[in-house]
């Protein structure tokens, strides 16, 4: 079974699938599995730390695997940006902040630009620095983001926006999506594909403690929330406008609205939640995840999560025309 998309045309996968090049579930397996199934496979590049990139892109087995890098991060290791184009240029993708900087590099190897957006804005910049693909980002989405937009609007203002300014960019739905009921919409909001992140974090293969993936595999959709408190504490240097969205826990419901306080202990905090990271205590680490947790209820291997996916999708897009009636 398989749904022929212009994302399947432009990346030569059989999938208008992509996983999200989460920090740090999607490594070198995760992203090899995917890409093995049919669907783009990112490595997650984050915050361009060159030990877990090595490591990493050591375990990458499939060629047709790209990188995606949190793009204000780069500057951490601006080398190791260079060196993923060339290790995996299937695609690169750029999220977070503004691509011009970064953006003719990656044209300048010959590689697919990905470019995540959250806003028309973003879109329109996107589109100005050469993006090939524009990744909508709704805020139900785990991990980084804005509050600003939902998929469901966000989705086909991005369409209408290309098909009226750059038609040959592709755009692809995210956040929130985690079966075929979400890639079916998706394309009838005018998208190209998806990209899943917290579907593919519960998975065999993403490099995530087990009691982490069982902790979202018995949460409900109702219990993520947008917070800063994970990123003061590990001192990133993230602008002021991204917040994380994560499973709400004890730690969160600490520290959740007092920032200022967190930031003058964040050391002794830090501390703890390295330790709990280490341990698998999921009350003190962050799980970070969004709402389509509420649709998790296993952990499969990740090539089940692409067939099932455009199996249900199929099914639902085909199933659902002919019960169509049209009133004259
Ligand atoms: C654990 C986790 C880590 C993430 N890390 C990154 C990242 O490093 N770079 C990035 O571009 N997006 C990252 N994201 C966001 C994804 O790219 C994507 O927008 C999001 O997962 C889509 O929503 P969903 O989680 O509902 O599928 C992350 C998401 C999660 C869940």
């Amino acid at each position: 079974m398989a749904i022929k998309t212009r994302l399947t045309d432009f990346f030569g996968i059989a999938h208008p699938i992509i996983l999200a090049p989460m920090t740090p579930a999607a490594g070198g397996a995760l992203a090899s599995a995917v890409a093995d199934a049919g669907a783009l496979g990112l490595l997650g590049g984050g915050y361009a730390d060159r030990q877990w990139y090595d490591e990493q892109r050591g375990k990458v087995t499939n060629p047709k695997v790209g990188c995606g890098f949190i793009t204000w991060a780069v500057e951490n290791d601006p080398e190791l940006f260079d060196r993923a184009l060339q290790d995996l240029p299937k695609a690169m993708m750029m999220s977070f902040s503004d691509p011009a900087k970064l953006a003719p590099r990656v044209k300048a190897a010959g590689v697919p630009l990905i470019c995540q957006i959250h806003t028309l804005e973003h879109a329109k910049r996107a589109i100005d620095v050469g993006a090939d693909v524009l990744v909508a980002q709704g805020t139900e989405a785990g991990g980084h983001g804005l509050t600003a937009r939902s998929t469901m609007p966000f989705v086909p203002s991005v369409v209408d926006l290309v098909s009226r300014t750059a038609p040959s960019v592709l755009v692809v739905a995210a956040g929130g999506i985690a079966d075929g009921r979400g890639l079916a919409a998706s394309l009838m909001l005018g998208a190209d594909g998806i990209l899943m992140g917290t579907r593919f974090w519960a998975t065999q293969e993403s490099l995530i403690h087990q009691a982490a993936k069982d902790k979202v595999v018995a949460a409900s959709g109702d219990e993520t929330i947008r917070t800063t408190v994970y990123d003061i504490v590990r001192e990133k240097a993230w602008p002021e406008i991204y917040t994380g969205r994560l499973l709400r826990n004890d730690f969160i419901s600490k520290w959740h609205g007092r920032e200022s306080e967190l930031r003058t202990m964040h050391q002794d905090e830090r501390a703890k939640v390295d330790a709990a990271w280490e341990s698998g205590d999921y009350d003190t680490a962050n799980v970070t995840v969004g709402e389509a947790v509420g649709l998790i209820n296993d952990l499969p291997s990740a090539r089940d999560v692409v067939t099932r996916t455009i199996e249900e999708a199929s099914h639902r897009l085909t199933a659902y025309s002919p019960s169509l009636r049209l009133a004259s």
